[in-house]
């Protein structure tokens, strides 16, 4: 089986960031593109910036952790673009704090977003890859899920999805479908300029703390991520399953 030639591809917080250069690339990759995030208007950047390289995008405002909503999502693609048989699992917050300070909300939220939202996303999207017999879904995990100081929730979310990710590509792998996580390490977005606002450092110096520990040298950048999640959807990857790879320069976070 290969896809089908009017398949879709989601990507869930895609109004920016990684999100917005993956869907991007799967656009450039031939897939019409849903473009899901918070607010439907937010979308409007990424959809116009894929309809200027001459390819299909749809806007569609939906909090993925909200289960009525990540289905209504998925049934609004399916409809408007035709069945999504790529589904990234990209939506994502931060509520760092060090455990002793870190409120319930903190917590509850983050894993709202990363693993509820992801499982809700993937069960309303794998209908559509099972009967079609292809299908592709990239997790987003983080070197995070190694440890890192201030973040007990992100880093138990991002380990999580990579046992979520192993579970889903051994239950989907018969029909056809290939799941597979990314773990990033720096990559500049509005994410890391919070956090460099949070630990009170200009975003300049923050960037290059970090570059300092990377050894390729520099920061990474959302195509980094947008080029992997490419190679995973790719029929060449269609033997690459249950797999973890960590984008940050290097080995480790
Ligand atoms: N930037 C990094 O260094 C880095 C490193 C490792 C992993 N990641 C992961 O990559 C993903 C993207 O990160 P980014 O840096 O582009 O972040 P970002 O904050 O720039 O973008 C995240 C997007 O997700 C959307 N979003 C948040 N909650 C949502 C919800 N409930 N429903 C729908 N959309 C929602 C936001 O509105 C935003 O547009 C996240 O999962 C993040 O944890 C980022």
């Amino acid at each position: 089986m290969t896809r089908s030639p009017r398949s879709a591809a989601i990507v869930t917080g895609s109004a920016r960031g990684i999100g917005a250069a993956t869907a991007r690339r799967l656009a450039s990759d031939g897939f019409a593109v849903g473009v899901v995030d918070l607010d439907e208007k937010q979308c409007a950047d990424t959809v116009s910036a894929i309809e200027a390289d001459g390819g299909r995008a749809l806007a569609v405002g939906a909090d993925v952790s909200d289960a009525e909503q990540a289905q209504a999502a998925v049934t609004r693609v399916a409809d408007e673009l035709g069945p999504p048989q790529v589904l990234v699992n990209n939506a994502g917050v931060i509520r760092d704090n060090m455990l002793f300070k870190m409120s319930e909300q903190d917590w509850d939220s983050v894993m709202d977003v990363h693993l509820r939202g992801s499982f809700l996303m993937s069960r309303a999207a794998q209908k559509h890859m099972t009967e079609a017999g292809w299908g592709r879904i990239v997790n987003l995990s983080s070197t995070s899920a190694l440890g890192n100081r201030g973040q007990a929730n992100y880093s138990t979310a991002k380990a999580g999805l990579q046992g979520f990710t192993k579970t889903l590509a051994i239950e989907l792998g018969k029909f056809g479908v290939t799941v597979n996580a990314i773990a990033p390490g720096f990559i500049a977005t509005e994410m890391t300029a919070a956090t460099a606002e949070r630990v009170g450092m200009s975003f300049e110096d923050f960037k290059e703390a970090a570059i300092g520990s990377i050894p390729v040298g520099r920061e990474g950048r959302p195509e980094d991520i947008a080029n992997t999640v490419s190679f995973f959807v790719g029929e060449q990857a269609g033997f690459v399953s249950g797999q973890v790879i960590y984008v940050a320069g290097g080995p480790k976070a």
